[in-house]
């Protein structure tokens, strides 16, 4: 059944039908549909544009599809063309002609968009929530290895011993910036489309703030014409989701890495891992991989919708359909993705002992003792070129760092000589960072609080 075709003769060439559908998708937006389409009748009934016992029975055969979609997945089942005809259909079934009424002064541009928007205010309170429980996880595993050192890295060297309680924290951060890019886009999205028309308003006599009251909008929009195609609120969304699925992406190739053999810093839970099909011992992330993969989803959708939207002409235009399919996918990416990363966060065991080896290489102290040089009154430039002399002739002569600096500082600053030890320790070096942000124990603990505190709002 089609909502159109009076002036028309012919029916629909068969494989366009197929293509000019959107039910297939769409029908995921049954629930916002059945909400929108009872807060139309109840306002055409408030208004007196249709008599208040109509207004009640489209409000009851309403209840019933929703009913009857809840109870029977078949009941969906339908060759229609998308979920605006398949409810008005459904509503006809149930309370008969007076369904058409449902329809009085609507169009499906605004309600497509409303339906849109309803979908996308609960995703984002969704999305949201599964943000803050991955911090959560970030935060407790980050607390438990608060003063667990390891190395730090800059262009995959590993340049300053941290805390992994610092590692986590910054992961922490990212995401909680998501969960607020999200929150703004919720504020763009809780705007009321109906009353719109198909592009110039509606003639009738409804409350359009009542129906945003009914529905939990915010506000409702300030012209007709700008609702029916502002998908503005889209891309917010699906940026957002872009954002956060980067961030995700980010945090699996370190934990693929800090998971693997070559480093060891982490146990990776086996339910998150696959085995080799070829050598038993190996236990591949395929889970982080694909978390990462899928961050070429996310882009693509930003990139569609952004493309989809360039060079339309005012006005409801049928491209905007394709808007759906890259918000679903989005949304639903970045939603599977932040759940597996909650549960390999959660999942993981701490190597503290390969974590302090790699953070113990002496390397990673040569800046501390360029550091503690200028604090003895060498300007910093000099004692950079001191100390990188030192590194070059214990790599050069294959003694140890610790060996050659031993016997060259007390010549340069007996001071610094005499740290040596707390020096090349490198629980102490975190320790000496204890500035706000810094990787010293307490300021993570600090830094892991307050990221809690931000998502927890
Ligand atoms: N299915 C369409 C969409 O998803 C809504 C219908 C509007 N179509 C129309 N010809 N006015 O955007």
């Amino acid at each position: 059944m089609k909502l159109w075709g009076g002036n028309y003769d012919a029916a629909p060439d068969a494989v366009f039908w197929e293509f000019n559908k959107s039910f297939p998708f769409d029908r995921r937006l049954v629930r916002e549909e059945i909400a929108a389409s009872r807060a139309w009748v109840r306002a055409l009934g408030r208004g007196g544009a249709i008599r208040p016992q109509e207004a009640a029975t489209l409000e009851r055969g309403l209840d019933e599809v929703l009913a009857k979609v809840e109870a029977d997945p078949s009941y969906m089942d339908a060759d229609l063309e998308d979920v605006h005809s398949f409810v008005e259909a459904r509503l006809g079934e149930v309370v008969g002609d007076l369904a058409g009424q449902a329809h009085l002064g609507r169009s499906r541009n605004e309600q497509t968009v409303t339906a849109l928007r309803l979908w996308a205010r609960g995703t984002i309170d969704r999305l949201r929530a599964g943000v803050a429980a991955l911090v959560r996880a970030l935060v407790e595993k980050g607390r438990e290895g608060a003063d667990a050192v390891m190395p730090g890295y800059t262009h995959t060297r590993a340049a300053e011993a941290i805390t992994f309680g610092h590692w986590a924290a910054a992961h922490a951060w990212g995401l909680v910036r998501d969960s607020d890019r999200l929150r703004d886009a919720r504020a763009r999205v809780d705007v009321l489309p109906l009353g719109s028309g198909a592009l110039a308003g509606t003639p009738l006599p409804l409350d359009r703030e009542a129906m945003a009251r009914d529905l939990g909008f915010a506000a409702v929009s300030e012209s007709a014409l700008d609702a029916v195609m502002d998908r503005d609120f889209a891309v917010a969304l699906v940026s957002g989701c872009a954002q956060l699925q980067t961030h995700l992406a980010r945090l699996a190739e370190d934990l693929i890495h800090f998971g693997g053999p070559e480093y060891g810093f982490v146990d990776l839970p086996e339910a998150f891992t696959t085995g080799s099909s070829l050598r038993p011992r190996k236990k591949n992330p395929d889970a982080l991989e694909l978390v990462r993969g899928k961050a070429a989803r996310v882009d693509g959708d930003l990139l569609r919708l952004l493309t989809l939207l360039k060079g339309l002409p005012a006005g409801y235009q049928k491209d905007l359909q394709e808007d759906k399919e890259a918000a679903f996918e989005a949304a639903d990416t970045a939603m599977g993705s932040v759940a597996i990363m909650t549960g390999v966060v959660a999942g993981i065991g701490l190597v503290r002992d390969a974590m302090r080896a790699a953070a113990s290489r002496e390397e990673l102290m040569a800046a501390g003792l360029a550091v503690a040089l200028a604090g003895e009154g060498m300007p910093f430039r000099e004692a950079h070129h001191v100390i990188g002399a030192i590194v070059a002739e214990a790599q050069k002569s294959g003694r140890t760092l610790r060996a050659v600096a031993a016997e060259r500082l007390p010549g340069v600053s007996p001071a610094v000589a005499g740290r040596l030890d707390s020096l090349f320790d490198p629980l102490r070096s975190v320790q000496a960072k204890s500035l706000r942000g810094g990787t010293a124990p307490d300021a993570v603990r600090a830094s892991l609080d307050a990221a809690l505190a931000r998502v927890s709002d």
